[in-house]
């Protein structure tokens, strides 16, 4: 049979990996899909840049939209990032009855609930596994693997980069500037890292597990989004003293009252699998009621790694080429007439531990005021650690674990905390989840 041929939108760190895979692999992938796969036209910016990649047998060029209009391609791979000229061409790809394959979590999270429209009433596939946590197939293990279950929770390390600043952090004491350069250069950051660092990504990637877990219309607006630049290496090192590491959670669950959707700093026991899930690798816990918590682990970003998602997309499309549309695999899990009302949650009606730190005046009763405030809003104390001041210090750091509250409670009982006369500052306050089911 003719080989499936098709085009690759962005040549880069995912480019030039899914380039070298269905090189590589190109018999073994043949094998499966039952085609050979075969790259023919691919576009860049810079055309005259060095790839990691063979140009052999691809036509390149710099025009994206040649791309998508090749009326020999028949799969256009979208790995050029950011999201308008991306949605265009991706929509300009569906309308010419083109399959879709793309790594773009920011397209998918933000336009996904229109491209996906589009696709269904044009009949045509769009494949995202390599969008959420790189390589590992969290996507199809959610939307088929687990498809006999109502899934509760998921909680998720889903930013390689992040994940890798805070373990080079806490394990050798590295400069926070110093290890986001060094992901830069190896390809796991995204083009602006400040979605890296600021949560952006992880938020992107929460709101697509949400939505096929779910079955949820995408809503990245609805993520509460907390980056990793408070992370201090003090607070690091306190929460080990604590038993718990600090780990980027994504967390998307399932209460009475609808769906908490939140991505933020979090103490995790460190006997917990996922709490040693360090570097660039990625880990999901996800807990569901027939199967129980299953966790998947896999490097989160990287060219090979995230070609591997690509390539499986690729692989999946050929073989339901022939398939009647009507029958395939929904693009989000649920069938579109089956879409769930559930309400989305604001932070405030979260309901978590908490680990705050504050440093307060080294006198008698202090304790005893934080803790009747906490006490007043109905949040009770799990630990309290109060590490001996410096000599001749007078103002001693205090650090108290609560046990789970709803966060509107606690940011009233903060705000009157901050307000002593007896507490200086800020309190630091890092949420705190137990994951109990690894
Ligand atoms: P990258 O290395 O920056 O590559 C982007 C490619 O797209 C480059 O070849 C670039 O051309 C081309 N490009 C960008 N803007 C373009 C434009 N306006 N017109 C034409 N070509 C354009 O990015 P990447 O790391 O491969 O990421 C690609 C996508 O995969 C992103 O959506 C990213 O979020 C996602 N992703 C990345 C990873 C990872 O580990 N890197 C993992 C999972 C998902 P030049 O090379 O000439 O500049
Ligand atoms: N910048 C992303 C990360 C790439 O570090 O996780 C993979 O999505």
């Amino acid at each position: 049979m003719e080989p499936v041929k098709i085009g690759l939108l962005g040549l880069g760190t995912v480019g030039g990996g899914t380039v070298n895979v269905l090189a590589r692999n190109r018999d073994e992938i043949a094998r499966r899909a039952g085609r050979a796969i075969e790259v023919v036209h691919a576009s860049a910016r810079d055309l005259a840049k060095a790839r990691i990649c063979s140009l052999d047998g691809i036509t390149l060029t710099d025009k994206p939209e040649a791309v998508v209009d090749d009326p020999q391609v028949s799969i256009v791979v979208e790995l050029m990032g950011g999201t308008d000229l991306a949605r265009d061409l991706t929509l300009r790809a569906i309308d010419a009855g083109k399959h879709v394959v793309t790594a773009n979590k920011a397209l998918v999270a933000l336009h996904g609930n229109e491209i996906f429209d589009a696709a269904r009433r044009r009949g045509v596939m769009v494949a995202f596994e390599a969008a959420v946590a790189g390589g590992i197939p969290i996507i199809k293990a959610l939307r088929e693997g687990l498809a006999g279950n109502r899934i509760e929770w998921i909680a998720g390390i889903i930013n390689g980069t992040g994940n890798f600043i805070l373990s080079e952090m806490r394990d050798k004491g590295r400069d926070f500037e110093d290890v986001l350069a060094q992901a830069q250069s190896l390809g796991y950051a995204e083009a602006d890292p400040s979605f890296d660092v600021q949560g952006i990504d992880a938020a992107h990637k929460l709101a697509i597990l949400a939505a096929i877990a779910f079955g949820k219309p995408l809503a990245f607006d609805k993520v509460y989004t907390e980056g990793i630049e408070k992370v201090t290496p003090e607070d690091m090192h306190d929460a080990g003293q604590l038993g718990y590491r600090i780990k980027h959670l994504g967390i998307a669950r399932r209460t009475g009252e609808g769906v908490e959707l939140r991505v933020h700093p979090t103490l995790i026991p460190e006997r917990r699998l996922i709490a040693n899930v360090n570097g660039i690798m990625n880990a999901l816990l996800v807990m569901a009621d027939a199967v129980g918590p299953t966790l998947y682990y896999g490097a989160g970003a990287g060219a090979e790694p995230t070609a591997s998602a690509v390539v499986a997309d690729l692989v999946d499309v050929v073989r339901t080429l022939t398939t009647d549309p009507n029958n395939r695999v929904p693009h989000l899990a649920f069938q579109p007439d089956a879409i769930s009302t559930l309400p989305m949650l604001s932070i405030d009606d979260a309901v978590t531990a908490y680990y705050l730190r504050m440093l307060a005046k080294d006198r008698p009763g202090v304790l005893a005021e934080v803790a009747t405030i906490l006490g007043n809003a109905g949040i009770s104390i799990e630990a309290v650690v109060q590490p001996q001041p410096p000599h001749g210090a007078s103002q001693a750091k205090l650090i108290l674990l609560s046990h789970p509250v709803r966060e509107r409670q606690m940011n009233i009982a903060l705000g009157q905390i901050e307000a002593l006369d007896s507490i200086s500052g800020k309190v630091t306050r890092i949420r705190v989840e137990q994951l109990d089911g690894d």
